[in-house]
């Protein structure tokens, strides 16, 4: 595949340049671990507003904050929870996102109107510098458009946001492919035991251990705005198959279909998963078939993305 480096308007390996478009209330797409962000000053009220505009969001969604460090975390939630205090020690920086109870002067167009706040610590060294030079929260979603696929490159990032972000605001901070290409794991720390709202790339067993096993069920009515049933979709159609076998035969009952299955390996499977199926729209494969992996490890979010994927879409 072609590399995304590209002399363009947003993109940019400056990372001064994205600290002062920051300072300054623009946007900027961010480099993760898990997927790029586009992210503004979560202090700024009006800035966070582009950013629903931007990815035609519902304002009622709230974003994750991400900080510089974990002592920041007082800046957003007066209490922290044992669970939040042991999950946060352990996988910061990392792919852990955790639910709060948030201070006061949290802004409601972050936290969607909640009481609540999503806080996190990202380990990308190009991120962590973004935020160790402006200091500050950046609240940032997904850098898509609202209910496509998770951008994993900048390319991914300009390919959905350039015909939205502004020229004279905004930039798109390319570090490169995301290491881990699957989001953060969401746990909601404001309930006890604590809930894994989605799960991500710290896997469920980790966070099961780290709490020696006092977590509450993930059934029960949808929390997080990612756990609407159609999410993370490709245009294409997404067929789902349990083993290599049905897939062949799914592939063979299905026109200008490719099967995607990489359950061998779960990190290449959550590294690739994204950039696949934006590649087959952009080669007009009309169906992906893809591999179920099981729900161990990595292979519970990766089942819940593909599980997205496939549901009936609005509109
Ligand atoms: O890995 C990630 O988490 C990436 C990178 C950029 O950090 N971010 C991400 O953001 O996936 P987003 O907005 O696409 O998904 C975050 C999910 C949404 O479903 C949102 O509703 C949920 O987190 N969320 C955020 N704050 C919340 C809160 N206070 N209570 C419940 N859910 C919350
Ligand atoms: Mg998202």
């Amino acid at each position: 595949m072609a590399t995304h480096q590209r002399v363009d308007k947003f993109i940019t390996t400056d990372i001064e340049r994205a600290a002062d478009a920051i300072r300054a209330g623009g946007l900027v797409a961010i480099p993760t671990e898990t997927v790029y962000g586009l992210a503004a000053d979560a202090s700024n009220a009006q800035a966070v507003q582009r950013i629903f505009e931007v990815k035609g969001r519902p304002a009622d969604h709230p974003l994750i904050v991400h900080l510089p460090n974990r002592g920041q975390i007082s800046h957003w939630s007066a209490e922290v929870s044992q669970a939040a205090e042991t999950l946060t020690a352990a996988a910061w920086p990392g792919p852990l996102t955790v639910i709060l109870p948030r201070r006061a002067d949290v802004l409601d167009e972050v936290t969607g109107g909640l009481n609540t706040v999503g806080l996190r610590v990202p380990a990308d060294h190009i991120a962590s510098q973004l935020l160790q030079l402006t200091g500050i929260g950046l609240a940032a979603p997904s850098a898509n458009r609202y209910g496509s696929v998770s951008p994993t490159t900048a390319g991914h990032v300009h390919d959905e946001l350039a015909a939205f972000l502004d020229p004279a605001t905004d930039l798109i901070l390319d570090g490169g492919p995301c290491a881990l290409g699957i989001e953060s794991t969401i746990v909601d720390c404001t309930i006890e035991p604590a809930q894994i709202l989605r799960a991500g790339g710290i896997p469920a067993e980790d966070v099961e251990r780290l709490l020696a096993g006092q977590l509450t069920g993930t059934a029960g009515p949808a929390r997080a705005s990612g756990m609407r049933e159609s999410h993370y979709a490709p245009r294409c159609e997404v067929k789902l198959a349990d083993n290599a076998a049905d897939a062949i035969a799914l592939q063979a009952a299905t026109p200008n279909s490719e099967i995607l299955d990489l359950t061998g390996d779960l990190v290449a499977y959550a590294h690739e998963l994204y950039g696949r199926l934006r590649h087959a729209d952009q080669r007009g494969v009309a169906s992906i078939v893809a591999v179920l992996p099981g729900p161990e490890g990595l292979g519970l979010a990766i089942r819940d993305r593909l599980t997205k994927a496939a549901a009936p879409r609005p509109r």
